[in-house]
């Protein structure tokens, strides 16, 4: 098959970057298919750390074509700065990077909305990224707003003034301050001339164009499953489709074309932002997780809620996405507990216990129930193959694919590009 698709199975910064960048040099295209400037992926090598927001992570491999596909939502000042911050580390990205002409573009006053939104919200906010990401696909499936294939356009202002029109009404009804909007409008023009330096391009007729070449493709997915729309901890999520069949509709990609589908999971859970987190610690073990795995976030620098490994969670992912591989990231976090738990099951507050993710996990208020695991106590950075790791993880993972009924293909032992171990199963390669 043509197109592999890699993705979160949880709430996000599973460490997709990592991995996509990792597995690029066995593709000809990444392809960004959702999400927007909300996404943080990092990559790490040769010493140096890179956070990519809107490009997609094969880009620092300079003979593999990157496109933002039509799912994405675009913002072209940090688009901008993205490209900017690549140009100083002497990446050029004009010639492989291309845009789809259908992406959706987030306007300054997008992100205006969002913070009125969460201002609104009160102590029920999301706790959105506010990079503007509801409000523009607010505005995409209302079918008003712009894509990147007007800026190209004579009256592309004439039509700017009018979905700003409209974001007014709003912002007045929110009675929301909007005085810094001409210094955000300056710098939206600006970022517009800039990215007209790139190539816009029906991505749909170019990625089935490669499929028919027998060209290989992988899906870059932002965000994870738990923070889709649809299957998500909603009203907790993001506003896009995170999940595998995202990526169909993302590039404009057949169902039949889609192959492997990779999900990365971390060996324990986080989250950023409000909503339900069954296997949540607020103690002292949270704290422990936090620091040893630096979980502060990627685009915002918030600090990030951590907890255990959610099974019911990691099942449901499994399930929404047709996963066919899991790929576990940051072993190494957990090096040094005496005991590691894992969430096997939910009870209700009624005793009843189920192995399912509830459609309204909030309203549900479960409780995880808990099996336990001894740790290794020691430090797996170093480890090279799967033999050198020791016996209590290799414990950990054939419990997680006994209990998933898939196999785990890639370990995750540290940030960088050269702390990946690939399983005996894995039918790829990495660099
Ligand atoms: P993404 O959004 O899924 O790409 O993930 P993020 O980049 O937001 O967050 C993952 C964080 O974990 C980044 O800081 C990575 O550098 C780091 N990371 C990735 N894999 C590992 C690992 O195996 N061990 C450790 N300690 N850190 C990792
Ligand atoms: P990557 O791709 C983790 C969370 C926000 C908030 C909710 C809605 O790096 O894994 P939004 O700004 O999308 O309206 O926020 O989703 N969120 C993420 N959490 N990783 C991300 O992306 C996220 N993108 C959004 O914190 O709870
Ligand atoms: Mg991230």
């Amino acid at each position: 098959m043509a197109v592999d698709v890699l993705l979160g199975m949880q709430w996000g910064d599973e460490g997709k970057g990592k991995v996509v960048d990792c597995m690029a040099p066995n593709y000809d295209i990444v392809a960004r298919f959702q999400g927007g400037p909300n996404a943080g992926h990092t990559l790490v090598f040769d010493g140096k750390k890179h956070v990519l927001h809107q490009i997609p992570s094969g880009i620092f491999h300079q003979h593999i074509l990157n496109v933002i596909g039509n799912g994405v939502v675009l913002d072209p000042i940090v688009f901008q700065k993205e490209i900017n911050g690549l140009i100083e580390r002497g990446i050029d990205t004009v010639q492989n990077l291309s845009i789809s002409k259908r992406t959706f573009l987030i306007l300054p006053s997008h992100r205006l909305l969002d913070a009125a939104s969460e201002a609104q919200k009160g102590k029920e906010k999301i706790g959105s990224t506010l990079k503007g990401i509801g409000p523009a696909y607010q505005d995409k499936y209302a079918r008003q707003g712009l894509r990147v294939g007007d800026v190209v356009r004579s009256d592309f202002s004439d039509l700017y003034d009018k979905v700003w029109a409209n974001h007014k009404s709003v912002l007045d009804h929110y009675g929301y301050d909007y005085s810094n909007l001409a210094a955000l409008e300056k710098d939206f023009f600006a970022a517009i001339e800039f990215l007209k330096r790139f190539t816009f391009v029906e991505a749909e007729y170019e990625l089935n164009k490669a499929i028919v070449q027998n060209k290989k493709i992988l899906a870059e997915g932002a965000q994870g499953t738990l923070l889709d729309v649809d299957f998500g901890s909603y009203p907790f999520v993001t506003s896009s489709s995170t999940i595998a069949a995202g990526a169909c509709t993302g590039l404009g990609v057949a169902p039949r074309h889609i192959g492997e589908v990779y999900g990365i999971f971390k060996a324990y859970c986080t989250r950023v932002g409000s909503g339900p987190f069954p296997t949540e610690l607020h103690d002292e073990v949270g704290e422990k997780i936090r620091q040893a795995g630096h979980e502060f976030g990627s685009t915002t620098g918030r600090p990030r809620r951590t907890g255990w490994l959610d099974i019911p969670a990691l099942k449901y992912a499994v399930m929404i996405n047709g996963t066919t591989q899991l790929l576990m990231m940051k072993a190494d976090v957990l090096n040094d507990f005496d005991e590691i738990m894992v969430c096997t099951h939910y009870e209700f507050d009624n005793g009843e216990l189920t192995e399912e993710f509830p459609a309204d996990l909030g309203a549900a208020n479960v409780k995880p129930v808990y099996k336990s695991f001894k740790g290794w106590k020691s430090d797996i950075r170093a480890c090279k193959t799967v033999d050198a790791l020791p016996k209590e993880l290799h414990e950990y993972v054939r419990f997680i694919e006994e209990s998933t009924a898939v196999p785990v293909t890639l370990i995750s032992v540290g940030p960088d590009r050269s702390e990946t171990i690939l399983t005996e199963k894995a039918n790829f390669t990495i660099c």
